[in-house]
């Protein structure tokens, strides 16, 4: 899945930017990366039979397992066969089913959803596209009635609209879009919260609730911490530089313990087109971002995505924004003292001492870890006191050692090299530039960080890295083993005294991904798991309620592994430790994203991205995909609908836990 996408947001979640070279050559990694894809595996020379000899034959097995034995695996339930088609598949025993599409209306008076009249209205309305990061806030403690929290990352415009892509002599292209297309994307950017409720053990979404909320590309929030007011985020409509219009591709995201829903705003930088002069005093910033992207054509009609007429407008994205859900008029707030970067997403886990720790990933080729430790401490019993946690504390990058141990640098204005001598004037500049600050720091070039999610109960962490094909044998380090690592791995970290505000603790690989079969691919899944059980890419996780860990992936396909994206239940304790088993699927072209549990860990929310997005038929066949012959009409399966992102919900037939 290298070769350049058909369409310019094709594949955009599976790709792997590069902050500085935008050209498309190939570079030796990829190459490298290619020959170790399954199909160009299994065209190769290497022979099958040394590959058994190497995993044993349990990795070859498919079959579903036998129930769960002492020291085994803590899941029992069947698993589902790896493969491809245009449906999604979940675990026999469970019912999945769709809650809420893009376009269904999510706020009162929204329109039903009209795909051949679509406004930017109705758009703002209703659900938007590409959901992400899922959340379930209980109302009154409840696992039947909550506030569903959803992000809406980025929209696929050659599958939303009519008429935009043309076929010209066999080949598929993409029109420019009008004022009305673009806005309708605007629209279908941000979030969406929404009441639902369990009835006779169906859930359903509740019409009409006052909680129900759109925030789009142009609600208006409010810019504080650090960075607040600073002159590099003035512009010419707001010269105070403390409020933004909108929130951009919120991709993974959290749930505070005080029950507000955190939207992290990841891939900002491909919104905005343009030529910064190279003498600008951004330039710097925005090359280490490798900005602006031009990914979209909003600057054809909105002067604040061309960094040429508004260069500030930039450094008012890139944060983690808070969302208070319980009141619909609240104004979303970006917490500019957790930094600024490609923020994947932001858990969360209260300390002993009751300090708040976040967790995020900043997803590109060769950049960090963080975490932000509050310094005021979570009050239980008076929600209205947390609210502006987030605006204080400290924020730290890792350095992960070739011994096992790491440290958390804190990224402090005046310690170390982080001084005005390098620019820093003071800490706005370090939130605006946190990539730059961290490099002085020494941090680890990671391979992608994504979603990184603390489990409360066993005290480990577990870091999602996702894949990096340019890592070359000269870069390589012990957090990051792999040359032309195309299939990703998982970190578990301990936090120094089971302490997570710790500023040290240790780590260890708990999974290399990718298919066990091939050798070569050095994937390191138990033996129990079986041949529908390995997975490559994990980009978010879930920890349910009694601790067990579950991922989901983004960039499985027919011809890397042979297989779409899902949700995969991986064991973590015991003999078992590195098992993993297939529970659900997505449909062709999708990514499996936002796996939450509720806390009893009877219904499980997950979100299917992009399907029929990529250029892949079933058996990885080159074929564009576009609104009017997409690879997949999931979940509609009609004719005069197009395929749409949805939520799904998945309960156990006759009740109980999900997992037991
Ligand atoms: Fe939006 Fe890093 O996934
Ligand atoms: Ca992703
Ligand atoms: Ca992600």
């Amino acid at each position: 899945m290298n070769e350049k996408p058909t369409f310019p947001t094709q594949g955009l979640e599976s790709a792997e930017f590069d902050p500085t070279n935008h050209s498309a050559n190939r570079t030796m990694g990829e190459v490298i990366a290619a020959r170790f894809s399954r199909r160009g595996f299994l065209q190769g020379s290497l022979a099958v039979s040394a590959i058994a000899a190497t995993v044993g034959p349990a990795a070859l097995l498919s079959a579903p397992r036998a129930e769960a034995q002492e020291g085994g695996s803590v899941f029992s339930f069947p698993e589902v066969t790896a493969g491809v088609d245009a449906d999604h598949h979940v675990a026999e025993g469970y019912d999945a089913q769709v809650l809420i599409r893009w376009g269904d209306p999510v706020v009162s008076g929204a329109p039903e959803f009209d795909p051949n009249n679509q406004t930017a209205d109705a758009q703002a309305g209703q659900f938007g596209y590409n959901n992400d990061y899922v959340g379930y806030i209980p109302l009154d403690g409840s696992d039947e009635h909550g506030l569903l929290v959803v992000n809406h990352e980025y929209t696929n415009p050659h599958l939303m609209f009519p008429g935009l892509v043309q076929v010209v002599d066999g080949a598929a292209v993409q029109g420019d879009l009008s004022e009305e297309q673009v806005n309708i994307e605007i629209a279908a950017h941000g979030g969406s919260i929404i009441e639902i409720e369990k009835v006779d053990g169906v859930w359903r979404r509740v019409a009409d609730s006052q909680y129900n909320r759109r925030i789009t590309g142009t609600t208006e929030t409010l810019i504080t911490g650090p960075a607040a007011g600073h002159d590099r985020l003035k512009t010419s409509v707001d010269e105070t530089g403390t409020k933004a219009l909108g929130t951009l591709n919120n991709c993974a995201g959290g749930v505070t313990p005080w029950g507000t829903y955190l939207m992290a705003e990841e891939n900002f930088h491909g919104y905005f087109s343009g030529e910064l002069p190279a003498d600008h005093a951004e330039a710097e910033n925005y090359a280490r971002l490798g900005a602006p992207g031009g990914w979209y054509q909003w600057h054809n009609f909105h002067d604040r995505f061309d960094v040429s007429k508004e260069p500030n407008e930039m450094n008012r994205f890139g944060y983690i924004v808070e969302v208070d859900p319980m009141d619909p008029n609240s104004v979303p707030k970006k917490r500019t003292a957790m930094g600024r970067f490609k923020h994947e997403g932001a858990e969360s886990i209260v300390a002993p001492n009751g300090q708040v720790v976040l967790y995020s990933g900043d997803d590109e080729r060769f950049d960090y870890v963080y975490k932000f430790v509050t310094a005021g401490t979570y009050n239980a019993d008076d929600r209205a006191a947390n609210m502006d946690l987030l605006d204080e504390g400290t924020l730290y990058v890792a350095r992960f050692d070739e011994d096992g141990s790491m440290e958390w640098m804190p990224l402090v204005h005046g310690e170390g090299p982080l001084t005005a001598e390098n620019g820093f004037e003071s800490q706005a500049d370090i939130v605006i530039e946190t990539r730059r600050a961290a490099d002085l720091l020494g941090a680890t070039k990671m391979d992608r960080p994504e979603d990184i999610q603390p489990n409360a109960t066993n005290g480990k962490v577990y870091v999602m890295l996702t894949n990096n094909s340019r890592r070359t044998e000269e870069n390589v380090n012990a957090a990051n083993p792999r040359a032309a690592n195309a299939f990703g791995h998982i970190i578990e970290i301990a936090e120094a005294d089971g302490d997570f505000a710790a500023t040290s603790g240790t780590w260890e690989i708990l999974l290399k991904c990718g298919d066990p079969s091939i050798a070569e691919v050095g994937a390191t899944f138990s033996t129990d798991t079986t041949e529908n059980g390995w997975f490559g890419m994990p980009d978010n996780a879930a920890v349910d309620s009694d601790g067990r860990l579950w991922v989901s992936t983004d960039g499985n396909n027919p011809t890397d592994t042979g297989r779409t994206d899902g949700l995969w239940a991986v064991d973590t304790e015991g003999a078992a430790r590195g098992t993993s088993r297939l529970f659900y699927r997505v449909p062709v072209g999708a990514e499996m994203c936002g796996p939450v549990f509720t806390d009893d860990g009877e219904s499980l929310f997950l979100a299917i991205q992009h399907p029929g997005d990529g250029g892949e038929d079933w058996e990885g066949h080159a074929r564009p995909s576009f609104y009017e012959d997409p690879s997949t009409r999931w979940p509609d399966f009609r004719d005069d609908m197009p395929v749409r992102p949805a939520v799904v919900v998945v309960t156990k037939q006759g009740g109980g836990k999900i997992a037991v």
